[in-house]
């Protein structure tokens, strides 16, 4: 694919809440074990929000990318916050986190695509800045699911973390590090995730109705085993079209970042697109799901812990609630002069 002006990744940042729930925990609240979590998820802890929310959280992690890239907020032209469970119905939690970081320049709004959300992000944050509207963009996913699980339901309560990070892209008339993206949606399966009660669908207006609802519509509702057998079927088809958009052979794919839905998707996705297990990233182990925040997020800690070495070709794949699906071929170069300086310079950021 040619693009008239080129998007470079100039930073990636991360955070996540200091809070641990272990397998260990949960065993307290459901009828659960580590054994069963671990064993048929790939999940060990995740983190849990005390009194961030989305926009904090978000915000966070805007600075860290910031820093990264080097360059004030005011240089940020557009603020695209891809989250399901945002501050408010509205003002938007880009909004928010505009003003709390000083972006006094850009505009900002919310996409929601559920765990997609953050490849829909990118996709969007590049046309802006392929067309010359934009020239600095801040993408950032962010999910508090948290907030909105049932503590007692243990098909649910034991997958999710809350976590939020961050990318800045920038235009170049030289380079461009979007290889390619692919954005797909089917809404007959919209019933198999849902967060019911948030919505127009329930007026929370009409006290009687809000009374009248059954105790899982308040909360995510999930038919885990159907997503499951969408998501090994997905993940593969989205990658594959998206390394033949971007005009890269599957061989030339140096890392497979998914979203950490469940290490058996993953794996299994893996082992059909015949990419090597040593390939793929995942840092499921310690945050859960972390919906739309997660395959930055595991970029992030792959970046951090050295798995990913630069330069590289990675495809990042997300599917989640809608249904929605998709992939982003990217390029990761940080032996770039800023990101450099950055990691010589910037320390800040999650500890683990
Ligand atoms: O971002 C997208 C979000 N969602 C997903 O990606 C979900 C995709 N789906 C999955 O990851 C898996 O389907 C789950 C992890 C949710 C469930 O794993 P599974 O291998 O599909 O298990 P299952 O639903 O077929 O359940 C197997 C058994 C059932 O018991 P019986 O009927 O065999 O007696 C469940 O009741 O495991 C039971 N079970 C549990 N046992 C202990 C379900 N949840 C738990 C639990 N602890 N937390």
């Amino acid at each position: 694919m040619k693009f008239p002006i080129g998007a470079r990744i100039i930073g990636l940042g991360a955070s996540i809440p200091s809070a641990v729930i272990t397998n260990a925990d949960l065993e307290k609240l459901v009828a659960t074990s580590d054994e069963w979590i671990a064993s048929r998820t790939g999940i060990r802890e995740r983190r849990i929000v005390t009194d961030e929310t989305a926009s904090s959280l978000a915000s966070e992690a805007a600075k860290d990318a910031l820093g990264f890239a080097g360059i004030d907020p005011t240089e940020i032209d557009l603020i695209v916050v891809a989250t399901s469970t945002p501050d408010f119905l509205y003002p938007s939690t880009a909004c928010m986190v505009q003003a709390a970081i000083g972006a006094d320049n850009s505009a900002a709004f919310d996409l929601e695509a559920a765990c997609t959300g953050i490849i829909y992000a990118l996709a969007v944050a590049q046309q802006f800045i392929a067309t010359g509207t934009f020239k600095t963009v801040l993408v950032i996913g962010v999910d508090l699911h948290s907030r909105f699980l049932d503590w007692q339901d243990r098909n649910t309560c034991i997958l999710f973390g809350d976590g939020a990070a961050a990318f800045v892209l920038q235009a170049s008339e030289t380079e461009n590090d979007i290889l390619s993206t692919y954005l797909r949606a089917d809404g007959s399966g919209a019933h198999l995730l849902k967060i019911p009660n948030c919505g127009t669908k329930y007026p929370h207006a009409n006290k009687d109705l809000s009374k009248n609802l059954e105790k899982s519509e308040k909360f995510v509702e999930m038919n885990g085993r159907p997503i499951y057998e969408f998501a090994v079927k997905a993940v593969p088809e989205a990658v594959r079209t998206a390394i033949e958009r971007a005009g890269v052979k599957l061989e030339e794919v140096d890392y497979l970042v998914p979203h950490q839905a469940n290490i058996r998707i993953m794996n299994s996705a893996a082992e059909r697109l015949g990419i090597a297990q040593e390939k793929v990233v995942s840092n499921i182990d310690k945050v859960g799901n972390t919906s739309a925040a997660s395959i930055p997020l595991a970029l992030w800690h792959g970046v951090k812990n050295k798995q990913i070495k630069e330069p590289a070709i990675c495809a990042l794949v997300g599917f989640g609630a809608g249904l929605t699906w998709g992939a982003a071929i990217i390029r990761w170069n940080a032996k770039d002069k800023r990101l450099l300086q950055h990691e010589s310079k910037h320390k800040h950021g999650p500890s683990k």
